[in-house]
């Protein structure tokens, strides 16, 4: 194993942030990159926004329902760390694609409010997180204004996540007082971010921390901090890493107050790039050769331009501009010629990237979400999960000389992950899926600005829908033969079962016993 590779991997840090909108991802994110040196301003990252919204249409959605649709990856570097944030749609409509953003990452910082506390979306997407033993992060934010106290909010994810916390710091202050934030184990404290630098000070009452706070507010200052460090769990590597306990942050986003703590945290504590489960074997993050597979595939912002950005994951090896690649689903090789990296504000072609990195492969639809890419092996890795759509539709053509057309976009569309393509057994139109309602309205957009097509949607007769399989062919094929009318196949040709309501896919399931129906499909 050459050392620089390994050197390389270990300065990874490869994460996600998650949280439930409004709780500050956003901010956090801007700060985290002010910090990286990635941009200048804080602010940028809201300024992106505007300027790629106004890039294509059908980004109007995202303009005028100010949400994020788009996920991106955003690289900076920072104390010799290379970090790779991996942002996700803030919306829980386009939950299919923030899951499988997170199939990417290694670690995720989880944003609460502290007045808030724990929200309905963090929870979602806490308990993606918890199945895939993703170690979490925890920065409270908002103590600039009126929080609750951090002991109940301790408490709070302790009993919604049943997951174990360990307070690393503690807020000097609250609201109006908030002033920085103190580190129990080290006896230290840090104030604006501005200051770069963890002051040691003598104990919590020492002046440079108590005396910070307003005179009526010190003694409970270090009443609380003597308890967090009596009472609360301290902190364990193994339990953190292993997903059962996180290290917790009070900070403020906008103030700049805890951020450094944060990135600091996630450079020493968070793991470097895992190891991947790939059908045949595990890949270690330092193997020598290059592996990698694709989370995402976007639609190139220019609508001018029908060429596609696939996001992927390195897993080991390096990863190099000009490279040869093979491609597992169709065992046939793929030159990487222009690989991309993203920065805050810019892309720039990648020549070396190594497991954790994320980097945009421009292509005209040979990749798909859940390819791997080898560099000969014959292997596939497992995981990254495709969702039963909860909305099936028939797409209705206003100009029918134009079937053909809306065929080859609906492909597309599918491929790129938009909505989900299921062309019925018995040779009637297809049937697109969607998680969310809004993915529907993406789709009609995109479908008027890039191909022209006017559509709208038709209730189709079914409503759920569950991918099929067999132990043994010959009942699978017999399942099929007898319930043609309700079988689709999916982009890839694997069989669903598309049925009226709940109840009648449970009364076909327990005819069939022998056939199992999955909501959840992993791509292979
Ligand atoms: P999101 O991406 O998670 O949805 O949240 P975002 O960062 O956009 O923050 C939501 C709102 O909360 C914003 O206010 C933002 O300024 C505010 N905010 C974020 N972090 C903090 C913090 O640490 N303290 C305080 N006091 N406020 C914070 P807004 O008024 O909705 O937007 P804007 O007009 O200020 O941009």
């Amino acid at each position: 194993m050459p050392e620089p590779l390994a050197e390389e991997v270990g300065r990874r840090r490869t994460f996600a942030i998650i949280s439930h909108p409004d709780a500050g991802k956003t901010t956090l994110t801007e700060k985290l990159l002010l910090f990286g040196g990635a941009i200048q301003l804080a602010g940028e990252v809201k300024a992106k926004k505007d300027r790629i919204q106004t890039r294509s249409d059908w980004m109007k959605i995202e303009r005028e329902r100010g949400i994020s649709v788009v996920t991106s990856v955003m690289t900076f570097e920072y104390d010799n760390h290379v970090f790779n944030l991996l942002d996700t749609p803030g919306h829980e409509d386009f939950a299919d694609d923030t899951y499988r953003t997170l199939t990417a990452v290694d670690a995720a910082v989880m944003v609460i409010d502290a007045a808030k506390g724990i929200e309905p979306r963090t929870l979602k997407l806490f308990e993606v997180c918890r199945l895939r033993d993703i170690p979490i992060i925890t920065f409270v934010n908002k103590m600039d204004r009126e929080a609750r106290n951090p002991f109940e909010i301790l408490d709070e994810v302790e009993q919604k996540l049943a997951l174990d916390t360990a307070p690393m710091t503690w807020p000097i202050g609250q609201g109006k007082s908030f002033s920085g934030t103190y580190h129990l184990a080290k006896s230290a404290m840090r104030g604006p971010d501005r200051e770069t630098a963890l002051t040691p000070v003598n104990g919590p009452e020492s002046d440079k921390v108590a005396g910070l706070l307003p005179e009526n507010e010190r003694e409970t200052f270090i009443e609380e901090t003597s308890l967090a460090v009596e009472a609360c769990r301290p902190f364990d590597l193994e339990a953190f890493r292993e997903g059962h306990l996180t290290p917790v942050y009070f900070g403020s986003a906008l103030k700049a107050f805890g951020v450094r703590d944060l990135i600091n945290a996630l450079g020493e504590l968070a793991p470097p790039p895992r190891a991947q489960v790939a059908d045949i074997r595990t890949v270690e993050a330092t193997d020598a050769k290059m592996t990698a597979f694709v989370f995402k595939i976007q639609a190139n912002m220019d609508p001018n331009h029908r060429d596609r950005i696939a996001f992927v994951r390195v897993c080991s090896g390096k990863l190099q501009r000009g490279m040869k690649a093979r491609l597992s689903r169709t065992g046939k090789p793929m030159g990487l010629s222009a690989p991309q990296f993203f920065f805050a504000s810019q892309r720039q072609i990648a020549d070396t990237a190594y497991a954790g990195d994320v980097v945009g492969i421009p292509n005209h639809g040979t990749l798909r979400i859940g390819d791997t890419l080898t560099e000969g092996e014959a292997l596939v890795f497992q995981g990254v999960p495709n969702f039963a759509p909860e909305i099936l539709r028939r797409v209705r053509l206003e100009d029918a000389m134009k079937a053909k057309k809306l065929k080859e976009a609906l492909q597309q569309m599918a491929e790129e992950g938009v909505v989900q393509l299921f062309s019925p057994e018995d040779g009637s139109p297809a049937i697109v899926g969607v998680v969310g309602a809004l993915q529907l309205d993406v789709l009609k957009e995109r479908l008027q600005a890039e191909y022209g097509l006017p559509v709208s949607f038709e209730m189709a007769r079914f409503s759920v829908c569950r991918w099929i399989s067999a132990p043994e062919k010959p009942e699978l094929e017999r399942f099929i033969d007898r319930h043609r009318g309700d079988i689709a196949r999916d982009l890839d040709g694997d069989p669903v079962f598309l049925a009226s309501d709940q109840f009648s896919l449970n009364y076909e399931a327990e005819r069939y016993p022998d056939i199992k129906m999955v909501a959840i499909k992993e791509y292979h």
